[in-house]
Order: structure tokens, then sequence, then C-alpha cells
């Protein structure tokens, strides 16, 4: 699939393995990604109005509301380097998210893709409990799945790994209510436009990333 007019949806539940996996495929498609939950956390650490509004959401495992995010999504596709493709990871989230990016992409004959990948709610919990950031580059790690060389420590930047304060158990329990109960119903959106793929996520990370591509160049553009 050529990367012109590529526009995909990656969903799944928290610790599906979104993020791990637009790292690989952007650079595959070579487009950019755009994640946002990584645009608020930064917003969260810069101490933005933004940041402070949407801590209080992100702290209890709730969703940010949707007209914010909406906000947030129409001026990042605004810019110029999304213009003939990009990777969604954690939007949209909700059915009027949903529906407002399909309001912002318009008449633009432009094909969209969704992936949902696959993981049981039992492998979640043990992802998030013992995933790792960088703090500096934002490469991610898993203590027992993934592990850095040196523990703590970034392997491409030197930078220091830390825990997101939503991956506590508690909150990972929240989320994954939030999930099922606001974000799965895009399975049957997406469904009806003929648009989506269902990925096993389970298993080495780049034995999902093989069949998300299969997937992807199995459609026709
Ligand atoms: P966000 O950052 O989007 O979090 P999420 O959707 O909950 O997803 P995660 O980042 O937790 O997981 P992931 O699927 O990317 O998995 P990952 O690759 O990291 O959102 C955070 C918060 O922001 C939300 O709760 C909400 O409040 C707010 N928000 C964001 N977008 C919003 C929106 N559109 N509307 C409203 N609110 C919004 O993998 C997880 C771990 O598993 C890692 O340690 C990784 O190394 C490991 N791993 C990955 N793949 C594998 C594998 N195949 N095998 C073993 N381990 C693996």
């Amino acid at each position: 699939m050529s990367a012109n007019g590529f526009r995909l949806v990656l969903l799944g539940p928290p610790g599906a393995g979104k993020g791990t996996q637009a790292a690989l495929l952007v650079q595959h498609f070579a487009v950019p990604h755009v994640s946002t939950g990584e645009i608020l956390r930064s917003e969260v650490s810069r101490g933005s109005d933004l940041g402070g509004q949407a801590r209080k959401y992100m702290d209890k495992g709730e969703l940010v509301p949707d007209q914010i995010m909406l906000g947030i999504i129409r001026e990042r596709l605004a810019q110029v380097d999304c213009a003939s493709g990009v990777l969604l990871d954690g939007f949209p989230r909700s059915l009027p998210q949903a529906a407002g990016l399909e309001a912002i992409f318009g008449a633009e004959r432009v094909p969209m893709r969704a992936v949902s990948l696959e993981v049981p709610s039992s492998e979640i919990v043990r992802r998030l409990s013992g995933r790792r950031t960088c703090r500096a580059c934002g490469a991610m790690y898993h203590v027992t799945f993934g592990p850095p060389t040196k523990e703590g420590i970034c392997d491409r930047c030197g930078g220091e790994l830390y825990q997101r304060d939503d991956d506590r158990e508690d909150i990972v329990q929240a989320r994954l209510e939030v999930y099922r109960k606001e974000t799965e119903p895009l399975m049957a959106f997406y469904r009806e436009r003929s648009v989506l793929r269902s990925v096993d996520g389970t298993g080495p990370s780049k034995d999902v990333f093989r069949r998300v591509v299969a997937e992807l160049e199995a459609v026709p553009a």
C-alpha cells in the first residue's frame, strides 16, 4: 500500500499494543504517528491549561471530553505533514469522535482503514503493570516482555524510564470499563463501513506487526 492517502485508525483496549505497533507501522508506511494520549501527556508535563483540564480525567482513567479531543485532532490533522496520510493511535475513542473524524476527513476521497488489536483482559493487566516509558524520547519497554539493557535507562537515548500514573491496577480496571462502554461500539461503526480488520494482538510484537501489515496490504487501496 502506498503512503499516499493512507489513513489508519488503530483500535484496541488500553495496553493492546497500539503505541508499540504504531512505532513500527509509521516506519514501514512512512506516515506521521498521531497519538492523542501522547499529545495530552505532553500538555500535562508542560503545565498548560489544556493539560490541567485533561489531567483530571486521565488520572481517573476517564475520557477527556469529546469537544476538547475533536479540537485537538482538528488542529493536528490540519498540519502539513498529515496531508497525505496519518496513523491515528487513541483516536477516535467514542462514537461522537468517530463521527467528528468523518466530518474532518469530509468529502476527501481518501481511503480509511481501521485495525483492531485483539488482546484478552488478563494479558492487558500484565502488560500495563510492567510498562515503562522513556521520559525523554517516549520509547516503550516492558519489564518482562521487552526490558531495557540497563534497568531504568532507555536503550535509545539514555533517558530515565518511568511508570505512567494511570497504569496502577485500579485505574487500569477503570480504563478497561470505559473502553468497553465508550470505545467498543466503534467496532460496529467501522464494520458497517467495511473498513475494519481485526488482528490477533498476542505473541511477540514483531509477529503482531507482520499480521497487521498483511491485513493492510491485503485490502485494495
Ligand atoms: P492512551 O495513551 O491513548 O492510552 P491507552 O489507549 O489506554 O493505550 P495505552 O497507551 O495504555 O496502550 P497501548 O495500546 O498503546 O499499548 P502499548 O503499545 O503501550 O490514553 C491515555 C489517557 O488519555 C486515556 O485514558 C484518556 O484519559 C486520555 N485520552 C487519550 N486519547 C483520548 C481520546 N481520543 N478521547 C478522550 N480521552 C483520551 O503496550 C503496553 C505494554 O505492553 C508496553 O509495556 C509494551 O512494551 C507491551 N507490549 C506491547 N505489545 C506487546 C506484545 N505483543 N507482547 C508483549 N508485550 C507487549
